[in-house]
């Protein structure tokens, strides 16, 4: 058997398939492309689902890869065994209608046995237990004996996702020898125990299985193989355990030297260790691949894995973040060459690990606290489980990602009450929805089911025509198909052809009109349902609506306006990207008629400067008359021709590119202007983060700057108006006048103190004393509570040995302070604690050191009543 280190063994399985007549092709992206059955790639597979379909063409009919994967099914066991992992590479040869079963079989033995020189004799194979064709090849050809060939069914060698290509499987084991086993004289492939260790599924993908979970046979059989390369390195290196290949010991080591901490010197830590050395992989990948922490799916994933691994920092004594300088290990290491984006994003995972694990530092600390405390309180209560109201609040203000607190809770035999959480969050999510659809209330609630337009079509002919003759095919109210739409009535109708562009990729449906002779339809939105259709929602506003001839117009003011925005982002983008650097990337955009808002990827606030320069170079953009053009090109050639934009592994499909002059080339569908001085101004409102490494600008363009400007110079007339100055002097003008008020505030709390000083001797003379302790208190109006401070120190002073009291109502609120003579602090009179029960007879709370303390109080009419509490307080 050949020791081959982890890299190695990726790149002598590429290399024989390559002589095999395969393409090697880089590692699909862990995010899935056009699949919402999947969250993250989790196969070699996976991301080809299209190509065993026949739906999409594959760059070639043989293809192999080592495919980044990430599984999060088993994520509480991992750290504890030697085994689970979160990531980890599938290596697969795959053919698409090409080779079959024998190619397949000879070719995994041929690498095992020639290539990594696998003893023949360790290798145990098992086929479906139908499948007579699959066995021959092994032993016929092959020559492993029949003893060694064990039929299983489906559970075991059959393959298959949720949906899509599965089929029957062969799957290839080695024998690590009877020291592994269980002893038994019936082990052997499918037994429990550690002796045989299964390393290649080969699938003979047949069918594709649908929704319904009907396995439709393919029109040609395909191949599709998975090796975990993990588990191959363990079985050339020698060992059973994961975390002692070569590469990934190296994370370990890196991760003790950090915590000055001795692996397997104490099994507790050394599971932190395991999660840390698990999850860098998982986390550098991700972020490689575009995903950003946040609350929701991947992103949630991915922020739960930095925080996961951030703690068991804390478990393992590590101050401060440290996984960003992990993750550069893996780059490193990893990034070589197959997986060379690491490198090329290096800057980028970095920054958002350090940014991620830095905002969950300041919170973690927090939070543990007020964690800490309920597990106190319910170990006092011996209650076992968390209420679901306060796992949500440390979820929601402390940024506890809620597994996270269950395993907290777990490691003290404890856990939450995750239904009453999962409600929390559902009511959190509702508000949000209302909250959005209160934002963009543009009559699209009767739109609950697009179910019932699916096979209709329509065509866009607005990029060239602001009005068009069509038809009108189809009509619907509430969800129901209707041949008529009556006066007063609300309702979509489907053209043939339309001009009106249908909302999507951030810009937002037209509005207009739709008539005939005898009636008249408003467009209120219009939304693109798929590719090939937009619907139109409508208000009848005179005569009957029914499938007939119509004309279609919209608001070509208003589209005008749209089309300016939506170019100005194109310049926008690629004025960023020159600006702050390669690294920034769409991550979304909202075109309007007034406005528009682009949200890109970046970590830090854009600083005063740079955000002028970006503006600067999209007004030159501007003048300098750029001609727009659009272009329909394979997908290959505009990538090739360096445009910018979302590229999906679509081979052999046509693209629509927008180009500006030789500035800005991206792949669009949108609406745009002939010409880039039609946009005329650009001027940008506001820059904000809206999420971990993700920034949000507001601007505006065209007429709208023109009305911003003029705005802008009617407040400044009035507020020089207002400051009885000249228009250029406002600036001066306030900051005089704040300086001014500065002064008088100053003043009048000298004049208070003053007034206050007068009081003095009265109070003075109310001095009581309670088991031989003098204390003296009083109630002041408008005093503020510095002053308050200050009166309560010199009656303390005035007087050695004292407890001083006084209370103070200022603008409606109402303060306390206690002060405490030296020789009283150290008989163990507390000033903290005295303000505090006196506080709380107001409603109220404080504390402060031993001498001298504050606190607030809600109810003004229990002033005095609080004042007298003291008596109760010194007794
Ligand atoms: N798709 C197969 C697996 O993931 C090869 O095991």
């Amino acid at each position: 058997m050949k020791r081959l280190k982890l890299h190695d063994i990726r790149t002598a399985y590429l290399e024989f398939f390559k002589s095999k007549g395969h393409l090697v092709l880089p590692s699909f992206s862990l995010v899935p492309k056009g699949d919402k059955s999947l969250l993250l790639i989790g196969a070699g597979m996976a991301p080809m689902k299209k190509y065993f379909t026949g739906e999409l063409t594959p760059p070639s009919k043989r293809v192999t890869t080592c495919q980044k994967c990430i599984r999060t099914g088993d994520i509480e066991n991992v750290g504890k065994t030697d085994r689970h992992a979160t990531f980890f590479e599938m290596l697969g040869n795959f053919s698409f209608g090409d080779y079959f079963k024998n190619e397949a079989i000879e070719w995994a033995y041929e690498f095992l046995t020639k290539v990594l020189e696998i003893n023949p004799k360790d290798i145990w194979v098992s086929v479906y237990f139908e499948d007579d064709e699959a066995f021959n090849i092994w032993h016929n050809k092959i020559g492993i004996p029949e003893e060694k060939i064990v039929r299983l069914g489906k559970e075991d060698n059959f393959w298959e996702l949720e949906v899509g290509p599965s089929g029957p499987c062969s799957e290839i084991y080695i024998d690590r020898g009877e020291d592994y086993g269980c002893g038994s004289p019936d082990c052997k492939p499918g037994c429990e125990c550690d002796r045989f260790i299964e390393v290649w599924n080969l699938v003979f993908t047949q069918f594709d299985k649908d929704e319904n979970k009907v396995y439709n046979p393919l029109d040609h059989p395909n191949i599709d193989t998975g090796m975990g390369l993990e588990r191959l390195a363990t079985i050339l290196q020698g060992t059973d355990n994961i975390f002692e290949i070569d590469a990934i010991k190296e994370i370990i080591y890196l991760i003790t030297k950090k915590a000055g901490y001795k692996y397997t010197s104490d099994s507790k830590l050394d599971v932190s260790v395991r999660v840390i050395t698990d999850h860098i992989r998982a986390i550098t990948f991700m972020i490689s691949d575009n995903i950003r922490p946040s609350n929701e799916g991947r992103g949630y994933v991915l922020r739960r894995l930095i925080r996961r691994a951030s703690r068991h920092g804390r478990l393992l004594g590590i101050k401060g973040g440290f996984l960003s300088e992990l993750s550069e290990f893996v780059i490193d290491s990893w990034g070589q060459d197959y997986y060379s984006d690491l490198k090329d994003n290096k800057e980028t995972i970095m920054k958002v690990i350090k940014a991620e694990e830095e905002k969950f530092l300041e919170t973690l600390e927090s939070g543990m606290e007020i964690l800490d405390s309920y597990i106190n309180s319910m170990k006092n209560n011996n209650e076992k489980i968390l209420s679901g109201e306060i796992a949500f609040k440390l979820y929601d203000t402390y940024g506890f990602p809620v597994d996270l607190t269950e395993e907290i809770l777990n490691e003290k035999n404890m856990s939450i009450d995750m239904e009453a959480f999962k409600s929390n969050m559902e009511e959190q999510r509702q508000r949000a929805r209302e909250a959005r659809h209160d934002n963009t209330d543009s009559g699209w609630s009767n739109l609950s089911d697009e179910k019932i337009y699916e096979n209709l079509e329509s065509e866009f002919v607005g990029y060239e025509y602001n009005k068009s003759k069509s038809n009108i095919i189809f009509i619907t109210k509430d969800d129901k198909e209707v041949e008529n739409l009556s006066e007063g009535h609300r309702g979509i109708v489907v053209l043939d052809k339309t001009p009106f562009y249908g909302e999507s990729g951030g810009q937002v449906g037209d509005t207009g009109i739709i008539y005939s002779d005898d009636f008249k339809l408003r467009v209120l939105d219009t939304k693109k349902i798929h590719n090939d259709l937009i619907i139109h929602i409508v208000d009848v506003e005179e005569g009957t609506a029914r499938k007939t001839a119509v004309n279609a117009e919209i608001d070509a003011a208003r589209r005008n306006n749209i089309r300016k925005n939506h170019s100005v982002t194109h310049l926008l983008h690629k004025a960023l990207k020159e600006v702050l650097g390669d690294h920034v990337n769409q991550a979304g955009s909202e075109v309007l008629d007034k406005s528009m808002r682009f949200d890109f990827t970046h970590y830090e606030a854009i600083k005063d400067e740079d955000l002028e320069k970006i503006e600067r170079i999209v007004n030159e953009k501007i003048s300098e008359s750029l001609k727009v053009k659009t272009e329909i090109k394979p997908l290959k050639e505009a990538y090739e021709s360096g445009a910018i934009g979302l590229f999906e592994e679509k081979y052999g499909e046509k693209v629509r590119i927008v180009s500006m002059g030789d500035y800005s080339t991206e792949l669009c569908g949108g609406t745009h202007v002939n010409n880039t001085s039609e946009i005329q101004m650009f001027k940008i409102l506001s820059e904000n983060g809206i999420s971990s490494g993700v920034r949000r600008i507001e601007a505006i363009t065209g007429p709208v700057v023109y009305d911003y400007l003029n705005n802008l110079e009617k407040t400044r007339n009035q507020s020089a108006a207002l400051l009885k100055s000249s228009k250029e002097e406002i600036v001066n003008k306030i900051e005089h006048l704040t300086k001014s008020l500065k002064n008088y505030e100053k003043e009048i709390n000298l004049l208070k103190l003053q007034t206050a000083k007068d009081e003095i001797s009265k109070i003075i003379n109310k001095v009581r004393s309670i088991n031989s302790i003098n204390y003296v208190t009083y109630k002041f109006n408008g005093v503020d509570l510095d002053t308050l401070r200050n009166l309560a120190d010199l009656v303390r002073n005035k007087l050695d040995s004292v407890v001083v009291v006084f209370a103070t109502e200022n603008d409606g609120k109402l303060n306390f302070v206690c002060a405490v003579s030296k020789d009283l602090v150290s008989k163990g009179i507390n000033a903290g604690k005295i303000v505090k029960g006196i506080a709380k007879i107001a409603g109220g709370g404080g504390g402060g050191r031993p001498d001298m303390a504050t606190a607030g109080g809600k109810d003004l009419s229990k002033v005095d009543e609080a004042l007298s509490g003291i008596e109760n307080l010194l007794n």
